[in-house]
């Protein structure tokens, strides 16, 4: 075990189990957000150099020493672990063994405290853009299955009741519409998180006249956050902000993996898994499971649990607390996880297979009533005498087609004008913001 950074005396070591419970899991999960911090530091590094903090050659020294940390770390020959406190203190600590004085300098105006809030807060703008570009392809693959097979005739439900005819591309452009919904609330999460908190030091600022502006720049950031008590009292709500972006996109994952769930069934036999994406019975000879899909379904809760952990950890009074640690972990994995579960959906579009013909067959002559009643009320008799005639004679739809009803189905976004370019042009919009600034 390395001294912890604060350390200037032997007398000073907490007992090796207090140190344990102080660090926890917190090591581990700087993990994920250990290149965050050492990008955060090279960028500290470049500001304390523009002050004249630092000389040019010690500023050389530890962005060299950083870039072999970072790679280091990739290559699994640093391991981060319990010997350190945390993250922050391990950098300190290989920049030291590594560089002597130099590695000594690097912490000139910073606390972990705002070094923390800048690595948790390029990891949540990382995860967000990874978040909007899946959710995008997710948006992408689908609509490639409606430009296929969209026209295929199936019934639309209410209460899990046959209602009116629809189609399969109706189905599956509603899922498309709503992770391009999903993408957008991503990416202005992302804009919302565009601001610096390095260099408000404990919450405070210090007396130097950093050069934050530059370090935010570095960062990709476009503005400060000024305020350091508004930096601390920051932490947490923007976790938040960022598991509500996944928790929305995972919302609409389970609306899609319970319609497969259901949708495969014999009773429905709607739709078809590809071996790859289910699993066999360990008892049972005759059974292929959606165990894929069922997961998917069951990715929510984590997002929705770690929410709760932690908004049950702010309640707090301003400024650093080291309370605020706990919120790590649960952010840190239900983001994993989620963009885990999410990253498979491309996959599963593209793998499913329809049943045409099933679905055709399982529209009969009453889903045209509400047809039938419209039509009528257009042609003159009031609403309520034209539906209650037609209920009185629901299953007489002679001759009616799915595709007349379809074909008659103008009102603006259903079957026969559903303005899909609408939804591809803020899907291209998207997606060339992705590619051009931040990907
Ligand atoms: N692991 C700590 C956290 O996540 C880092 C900050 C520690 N700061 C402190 N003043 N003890 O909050």
């Amino acid at each position: 075990v390395t001294r912890a950074v604060w350390q200037s005396a032997e007398s000073e070591s907490p007992d090796a189990d207090v140190m344990a419970f102080l660090a926890g899991e917190d090591v581990v999960m700087d993990r994920a957000l250990f290149v965050h911090d050492i990008r955060a530091t090279r960028a500290h590094v470049g500001g304390l150099m523009r002050i004249g903090v630092l000389n040019a050659n010690d500023a050389r020294a530890l962005e060299a020493g950083l870039d072999a940390l970072a790679d280091e770390h990739a290559k699994g020959t640093f391991v981060l672990d319990a010997r350190f406190e945390d993250g922050h203190s391990a950098i300190e600590a290989y920049l030291t063994a590594k560089l002597g004085d130099a590695g000594k300098r690097v912490h000139t105006g910073r606390s972990r405290n705002d070094q923390v809030l800048a690595a948790l807060r390029s990891f949540a703008r990382a995860s967000l853009e990874t978040l909007t570009a899946t959710t995008l392809a997710i948006a992408r693959a689908l609509l490639a299955r409606v430009d296929a097979i969209g026209s295929a005739p199936m019934p639309g439900y209410t209460h899990l009741q046959r209602a009116v005819p629809s189609t399969v591309g109706y189905w599956l452009a509603g899922l498309a519409e709503s992770f391009v919904d999903d993408a957008e609330l991503a990416r202005a999460t992302w804009s919302w998180l565009d601001a610096s908190p390095l260099g408000t030091a404990a919450g405070y600022g210090v007396n130097l006249p950093l050069d934050r502006d530059g370090v935010a720049r570095d960062l990709g950031l476009s503005r400060l956050v000024l305020n350091g008590v508004a930096a601390q009292n920051a932490r947490g709500k923007a976790e938040l902000a960022a598991l509500n972006a996944l928790g929305a996109a995972l919302l609409d994952l389970r609306r899609f993996a319970w319609d497969l769930s259901l949708f495969t069934t014999e009773e429905f036999a709607f739709v078809r898994l590809p071996d790859a994406l289910t699993t066999g019975s360990s008892l049972m000879p005759n059974k292929r499971n959606p165990d894929v899909v069922e997961l998917m379904r069951a990715a929510y809760p984590r997002c929705a649990g770690a929410q709760v952990e932690i908004a049950s950890v702010l309640s707090l009074p301003s400024g650093y607390h080291r309370d605020l640690q706990a919120t790590k972990a649960p952010f840190v994995d239900a983001m994993t996880k989620g963009l885990a579960a999410l990253a498979l959906g491309p996959l599963v579009v593209r793998g499913v297979t329809i049943n045409a013909e099933k679905m055709r067959a399982a529209i009969n002559a009453d889903m045209y009533a509400t047809d039938r009643a419209v039509e009528a009320a257009a042609a003159g008799t009031p609403f309520r005498e034209a539906y209650r005639a037609i209920k009185s004679d629901v299953g007489n739809a002679s001759g009616r087609t799915p595709e007349e009803s379809l074909a008659a189905r103008v009102s603006p976004g259903a079957h026969a004008a559903p303005r899909t370019e609408e939804l591809r042009a803020r899907l291209d919009a998207l997606a060339s913001v992705l590619a051009t600034n931040g990907n």
